[in-house]
């Protein structure tokens, strides 16, 4: 039994049946597994992961092992850890996990630290906890580790702002930046969860309702996208006139967040900033209007302005608070602001993080091929990779397209 602190390991049969629901969706990380059992391209590498550990998340892990690597895993976020999963992979997949859901920060520290105990060669991050933990400490911890991998946007800032400084110790692939990653996670993946998570938590029926989306980025795009198709009228406000324009082409109507206020049935901030609908705009919502916040933090929606002018809150449902306000009117506020799609539905579904993952995996071969070769610096993941999961991932979709003609190729590069 490896290293381990896990909830309970009693948990590892369901475990196993999740980790194989997920893999059922997840094709072309399993065509890479199928390369890497083969090729054995991690053999001898010590890889440090520190991602949510789901369903989803074992599935790496498995192709990782079956690259030749020894993985030591712990959990990107204190409530995110699914305790059967964790159980599975220490007893059924001999994997050393430190996780529980619910773990205290004290815990999760503990966690962060006892996975870079292992001295790793390669990191996989989503947020950057191993990677700043491992540039904190020093010593071996760091001097071991050729390179790391980002899941997510807060992860690149933190390590962007570390290379800024001049600390950066080794390269970092920008997953979270690649083009596949974008296209399949942020727009299919946020859009539909986001959605899942609004209809899960008050059970409403989205045609026939006005959606408001405040942000128009890669998440907001999917969000408005999913609405329209289930039969929803779509409100987008912006504060990018490109991003504002973009939306009026593709249809939208486009105005201020204050307008809007009066409009909407459903509002869905996702624009990474703060205090987006404020207390001006909850005075101007209709009775029954519905608040849901899909950025990373709790801060786009102001609770304490909505708690200030209510008269009354109480829940009327799982993850649904009613704010009643002076004149009669009612909010409802989804999962307390957090990120719906996480809080109330169970974030990216598999066949998204299909994409991620293989990335996460085929990045990992590139960051052992480099080794030493590349100075320390947050890169770009190499087309070659985008492009090979795009075909991996078309392929699994059945989907065959054409190839440029010798000719074609010629007359493109040609500047005459
Ligand atoms: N829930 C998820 O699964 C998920 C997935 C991806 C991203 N995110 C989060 O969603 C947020 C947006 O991510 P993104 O990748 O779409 O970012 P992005 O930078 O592509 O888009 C954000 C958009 O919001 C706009 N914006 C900023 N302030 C605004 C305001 N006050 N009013 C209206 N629009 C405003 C920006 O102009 C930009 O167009 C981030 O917090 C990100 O971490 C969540």
């Amino acid at each position: 039994m490896p290293s381990h602190e896990v909830a309970d390991l009693s948990l590892a049969e369901a475990g196993s049946a999740r980790i194989a629901w997920a893999e059922g969706q997840m094709p072309v990380l399993a065509q890479v597994r199928e390369r890497f059992a083969a090729e054995r391209p991690l053999r001898d590498i010590r890889l440090a992961v520190c991602l949510h550990v789901t369903a989803e998340t074992a599935n790496l892990v498995a192709t990782l092992i079956a690259g030749g690597a020894q993985v030591a895993l712990c959990s990107a976020n204190p409530l995110s850890a699914q305790d059967d999963v964790a159980a599975a992979l220490v007893s059924a997949h001999g994997v050393e996990v430190h996780a529980t859901r619910g773990e205290d920060i004290a815990a999760y520290t503990r966690h962060v630290h006892a996975v870079l105990d292992t001295n790793p060669h390669v990191t996989i991050d989503d947020g950057a906890d191993l990677l700043a933990t491992a540039h904190e400490r020093g010593g071996p911890a760091l001097e071991t580790i050729i390179g790391g991998t980002e899941e997510t946007t807060t992860g690149l800032v933190r390590l962007r702002r570390l290379e800024a400084a001049g600390k950066l110790r080794c390269p970092v692939l920008a997953v979270n930046e690649a083009r596949t990653e974008r296209a399949l996670n942020d727009r299919h993946g946020t859009g539909q969860s986001a959605l899942d998570g609004i209809v899960r938590a008050s059970n409403v029926l989205l045609a026939g309702q006005t959606v408001v989306v405040l942000g128009y980025g890669w998440a907001g795009q999917g969000i408005a996208e999913r609405a329209r198709g289930a039969g929803a009228a779509v409100i987008v406000c912006e504060v990018d006139p490109l991003r504002a324009l973009e939306a009026r082409m593709a249809g939208y109507e486009v105005m201020r967040a204050l307008e809007a206020a009066g409009r909407g049935d459903i509002f869905i901030t996702v624009t990474g900033s703060v205090r987006v609908l404020r207390a001006a705009h909850f005075e101007r919502m209709k009775d029954g209007a519905i608040l849901a916040n899909a950025g990373h933090f709790d801060v786009e929606l102001d609770l304490d302005e909505l708690a200030a002018q209510a008269t009354d809150i109480r829940p009327v449902r799982p993850l649904v608070d009613q704010y009643e306000l002076a004149d009669g009117r009612r909010l409802h506020l989804l999962a307390q602001g957090r990120v719906v799609n996480l809080a109330a539905a169970e974030g990216h579904p598999a066949a998204v993080m299909d994409v991620s993952f293989a990335l996460q995996a085929l990045c990992a071969e590139e960051l052992v091929r480099l080794r030493g070769a590349v100075a320390p610096a947050v890169l770009p993941v190499p087309n070659r990779i985008d492009v090979e999961v795009g075909r991996l991932k078309l392929a699994a979709l059945g989907v065959a397209i054409d190839e440029q003609s010798d000719e074609q190729r010629e007359y493109r590069q040609s500047w005459m």
